[in-house]
């Protein structure tokens, strides 16, 4: 007999994960053939009771270690639509933005943003305009020319916006190199060095139109270890010191988000009270030891809230075995819907949906249709010899891949659903020919084309 418990990649599946009585992969008591057959592949499956269970987590994990207020914000670059403001608004979470899209989703999503911020190294004028239009609750400011723009801007609109300051505090997180962003070298962040950052907190504490509230920083992600947030707490506190050595007092202060999550099996990320206890210990030592009242505490988790929770779905198509070299098994997805790979080397591990307890017969790398040979979601993985219309499952898929998709090669895309408890909601609707054209402005150009009588 099977039980949950031997289920394969249980760890980097959705928590509600398990399998039917036909033996095929189910989330949240939703069996995914019945979900690939009512809602079609490529397709997007998030689990709610993972994103409850982990929004609670890092709620709980947080404000347990810090009694001076704690905000959680979700990073929204990971991935956000409507339905997926309104659900995690609901399980009591404020959330980063970073451009005009993003905040005009949670307006839409009509969820309060009175505790939002917005993030970015280059908003534009409109785009802060619109903040403060919007009343988000704070600006991070990036960089020293954006602390006289968005002066400018709320003096026009006379508005006093909260505001933090960005810093980049010199620590490096070890991550990929596209996602460390603590470093000097980095269009992140006020630079600690050279007083620069101080001197930035200076010029905003000045600034009649602006309510300096305290310090941010991001040092990248994912970050495994704790080393990385605890020297930049460090760093942190001692600006907090030195700001306070000349009466500024700040009563906000972020580490960022960047918390890890499993990818692969063999990833074992910390859990989120062991970010809390790093992160909260750390600041209340420095808190202590150099004198300052403790801030109140801004997290921004954005892949490690979302990335178990979702599941994509692809049906098998194409088979190409190169003998003594690969076999590429090709689904009807890819870097369209997923460009981690391709960008990131990111690793997957792929599940056989409708038989994941079949012993592994070859190994295969599973290939995108896309018109790229870099259009791989996974390399030299171990499968049951895989038939066409069959379908896989690729666990830890909510982050990151939705956020950067694409319609490369007109490519529709995917259909997302919720599940819990043997329902599945639809989030969004899948792309269609029409939908790929509704931008084109048709009949503008006549009398720049040939006739096809002159040709
Ligand atoms: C300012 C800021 N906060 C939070 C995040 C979220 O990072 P992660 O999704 O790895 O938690 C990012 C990611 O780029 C970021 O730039």
């Amino acid at each position: 007999m099977t039980t949950d418990h031997d289920l394969p990649l249980k760890k980097i599946l959705p928590i509600s994960s398990s399998t039917s009585n036909e033996g095929t992969l189910t989330i949240g008591d939703c069996s995914t053939r019945d979900l690939a057959n009512e809602f079609g592949t490529p397709l997007y499956i998030y689990d709610a009771k993972t994103l409850r269970n982990q929004a609670s987590g890092y709620i709980k994990a947080f404000n347990a270690k810090w009694p001076y207020g704690v905000e959680v914000h979700y990073a929204s670059k990971a991935w956000i639509n409507v339905p997926m403001a309104q659900f995690l608004a609901g399980e009591g979470l404020s959330f980063d933005v970073v451009s005009g899209g993003e905040m005009a989703v949670l307006q839409k999503a009509g969820v309060d943003v009175s505790q939002s911020a917005f993030h970015g190294n280059n908003k534009t004028a409109a785009e802060l305009r619109e903040a403060l239009e919007n009343k988000l609750g704070q600006i991070v400011i990036n960089s020293v020319d954006e602390i006289e723009l968005l002066e400018s801007i709320s003096e026009e609109m006379g508005i006093i916006p909260k505001v933090m300051l960005r810093i980049s505090p010199s620590v490096d997180a070890h991550t990929h190199t596209a996602t460390t962003t603590g470093l000097v070298d980095s269009k992140f962040g006020v630079a600690i060095e050279n007083n620069e950052a101080y001197d930035a907190c200076i010029q905003i504490n000045e600034a009649k139109h602006l309510d300096f509230r305290g310090i941010h920083m991001h040092i990248g992600s994912p970050i495994f270890g704790m080393e990385p947030y605890i020297a930049g707490v460090k760093v942190g506190a001692q600006l907090i010191r030195q700001l306070l050595d000349v009466g500024i007092l700040i009563s906000d202060f972020s580490p960022g988000g960047g918390f890890a999550v499993a990818y692969i099996n063999s990833d074992n990320p910390p859990e989120p009270s062991a970010y809390a206890d790093a992160i909260c210990n750390t600041l209340a030592e420095q808190a202590d030891q150099l004198s300052f009242p403790p801030p109140r505490l801004i997290i921004e988790p954005g892949r490690s809230l979302i990335a178990r929770a979702g599941v994509a779905l692809y049906s098998i198509g194409s088979r190409k075995e190169i003998p003594g070299i690969r076999t590429y098994v090709a689904v009807d997805g890819g870097m369209s819907d997923n460009i981690r790979p391709a960008i990131y080397g990111s690793k997957y591990e792929v599940m056989a949906a409708e038989r994941p307890f079949d012993p592994a017969e070859e190994t295969v790398t599973i290939a995108g249709k896309f018109c790229e040979s870099g259009d791989v979601l996974a390399r030299d993985v171990e499968l049951p010899v895989l038939k066409r219309d069959e379908l896989i499952a690729i666990p830890a898929a909510g982050a990151y891949q939705l956020a950067m998709e694409s319609n490369y090669n007109l490519s529709l895309k995917p259909a997302v659903i919720m599940v819990e408890d043997g329902k599945a909601y639809v989030i969004r609707r899948r792309e269609t020919y029409d939908d790929l054209t509704s931008l084109d402005v048709v009949n503008q150009i006549g009398p720049l084309i040939s006739s096809t009588d002159s040709r």
